[in-house]
């Protein structure tokens, strides 16, 4: 099948590849790019697990095609801590919170409570779990992301002031 040139940055990095067409965003990520941080569960938008930021958005890499996200803006799990490997505060909030167990779909949380907690710094629990709704975890019973959520909020805004 003949392929498409896009053009894109992923964490920073600008590229340049041929896909085909029917190539996923979550696919052409794994397979092209190297980046298997980004899991793929459902394969059909169900489980948040392939969830990145496309110019700052969170979406599900499953759902979309590599052709889609040219001249965009993607970042994965692998850009979200900083250059010399120190946790992001949301990354720190989970591992200190118990967010996790197998990690599957830590990924996907992670870029979800990412874009969330940018939105909005200071989220109710309703408005946690409401933004947290479109990633599903087997492990956890999600209160310890939910802690973890809380965590990294003031830790942001400690941070931040
Ligand atoms: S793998 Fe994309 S939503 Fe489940
Ligand atoms: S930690 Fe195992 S699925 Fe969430």
């Amino acid at each position: 099948m003949r392929e498409h040139p896009i053009e894109l940055s992923v964490n920073g990095t600008e590229i340049t590849a041929g896909v085909e067409p029917r190539m996923t965003l979550a696919d052409f990520l794994r397979d092209k790019c190297g980046l298997t941080g980004t899991h793929l569960g459902c394969e059909h938008g169900a489980c948040g697990a392939c969830t990145v930021l496309l110019d700052g958005e969170a979406v599900r890499s499953c759902l979309m095609f590599a052709v889609q996200a040219d001249g965009t803006e993607v970042t994965t799990v692998e850009g979200v801590a900083e250059p010399d490997g120190t946790l992001s505060p949301v990354q720190s909030a989970l591992r200190e919170c118990h967010g996790l167990q197998c990690g599957f779909c830590t990924p996907g949380f992670v870029m979800s409570l990412t874009a969330l907690l940018r939105d909005n710094p200071d989220p109710s629990d309703h408005e946690i779990r409401e933004g947290l709704s479109g990633n599903f975890c087997r492990c956890t019973g999600y209160q310890g992301i939910v802690a973890a959520a809380r965590r990294a909020a003031e830790t942001q805004s400690v941070t931040q002031r």
